[in-house]
């Protein structure tokens, strides 16, 4: 198979690209003149130079291929609202405008659960209305993704959506990176709220599993898939899971919430005069102290997804990485 991968070079992306060429697909990668490209270096992949943001740049991208994953986005809290809806709204439609033209079998989508916000403490599952948080990174892969759907109801693109939960593994330096080398330094002294919130977790490698079964279903063209571990975890059972591995005590004391946001606060506003990037915000403590609990049957019953790596496994492996690569001592 011919296909496009729209994000490649990033964490997500490389693995994909890894996984594509071992089964012997032709692959192709949009990617910038800026882009970071470690991962590619050894892979027999043909290589595209363009942004999201620049139509012209995407028909040669989507020329003769026979999927496209469009993971290339902007996933950041801190960037400016007007970037972040640039890069994942209307670089998603000009993507999507390419494929048009361009006789593909499945555009496959990589969303997120943020597109529907916080749960209750019963798994949601995909029929859960859209309900992001206040971020603008959530609105825009909302809109992205009403958007990837329009185009199915419209234009009868055939589009796949997959919506991965927080994603970690080798090659991950934001999210669950954060608190792994917080915790790693001893810096993490207490948990964030009760911790009695539920976190939805899932292996890169899974994701990657989900992505290739949306493009090779037939009857999955615009439907949305939940790609978890599907392990229901709290964040106080997350902390002594990573705890035994960092072989380090778990922490034994919460922050109140309203504390963490005001700290939160005060980390945005330095960066706002200093031009730099928070520690945290007060959205991605509102993420990691709210209930995120999914229920994966569809994917597993319509797209035959079982998720491999169980979260003691993927993040000894994850931490082995940050070791090996010095980001560990
Ligand atoms: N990581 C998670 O926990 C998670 C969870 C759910 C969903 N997702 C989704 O998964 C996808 C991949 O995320 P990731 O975690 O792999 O992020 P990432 O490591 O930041 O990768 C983003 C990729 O998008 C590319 N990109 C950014 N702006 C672009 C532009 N203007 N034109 C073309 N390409 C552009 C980047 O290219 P450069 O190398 O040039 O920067 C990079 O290859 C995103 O759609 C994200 O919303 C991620």
């Amino acid at each position: 198979m011919r296909v496009l991968v729209t994000g490649g070079t990033g964490f997500i992306g490389s693995h994909l690209v890894d996984s594509l060429v071992s089964k012997g697909h032709e692959v192709r990668v949009l990617l910038r003149k800026t882009s970071n490209t470690k991962y590619l270096e050894n892979l027999d992949v043909e290589r595209v130079y363009g942004d999201v943001r620049d139509r012209s740049s995407l028909k040669s991208a989507v020329d003769n291929v026979d999927v496209v994953y469009h993971l290339g986005a902007i996933f950041n809290y801190w960037a400016p609202r007007d970037l972040i809806f640039d890069i994942n709204v209307n670089g998603t439609k000009n993507v999507l405008d390419a494929c048009l033209n361009a006789n593909i079998e499945r555009f496959v989508h990589c969303s997120t659960i943020g597109v529907m916000g916080q749960t209750g403490t019963t798994p949601a599952d995909e029929k859960k209305p859209y309900n992001p948080d206040g971020s603008a990174y959530a609105q825009s892969k909302c809109e992205a993704e009403k958007l990837v759907l329009k185009y199915y109801t419209e234009q009868k693109l055939p589009v796949t959506v997959i919506r991965p939960a927080v994603v970690y593994g080798p090659r991950c330096f934001y999210g669950m990176y954060d608190g792994i080398i917080a915790a790693a330094k001893g810096k993490v002294n207490a948990i964030l709220g009760s911790g009695d919130n539920y976190v939805s977790l899932v292996h890169v490698s899974d994701v990657v599993q989900g992505l290739e079964l949306a493009a090779k279903k037939e009857k999955t063209a615009g439907e949305i898939y939940i790609v978890t571990d599907g392990k229901f975890l709290n964040l106080n059972e997350l902390f002594i899971i990573m705890a035994k591995i960092l072989d380090i005590n778990p922490p034994d004391k919460h922050i109140p919430v309203w504390m963490a946001k005001s700290m939160a606060f005060l980390s945005e506003m330095k960066a706002r005069l200093t031009g730099g990037s928070p520690d945290f915000t007060r959205n991605s403590i509102d993420f990691m102290t709210t209930n995120h609990i999914y229920d994966i049957s569809k994917a597993k019953q319509e797209l035959g997804y079982e998720p491999k790596i169980d979260l003691e496994e993927g993040l000894k492996q994850t931490i082995d990485f940050y070791r090996e690569n010095g980001y560990i001592g």
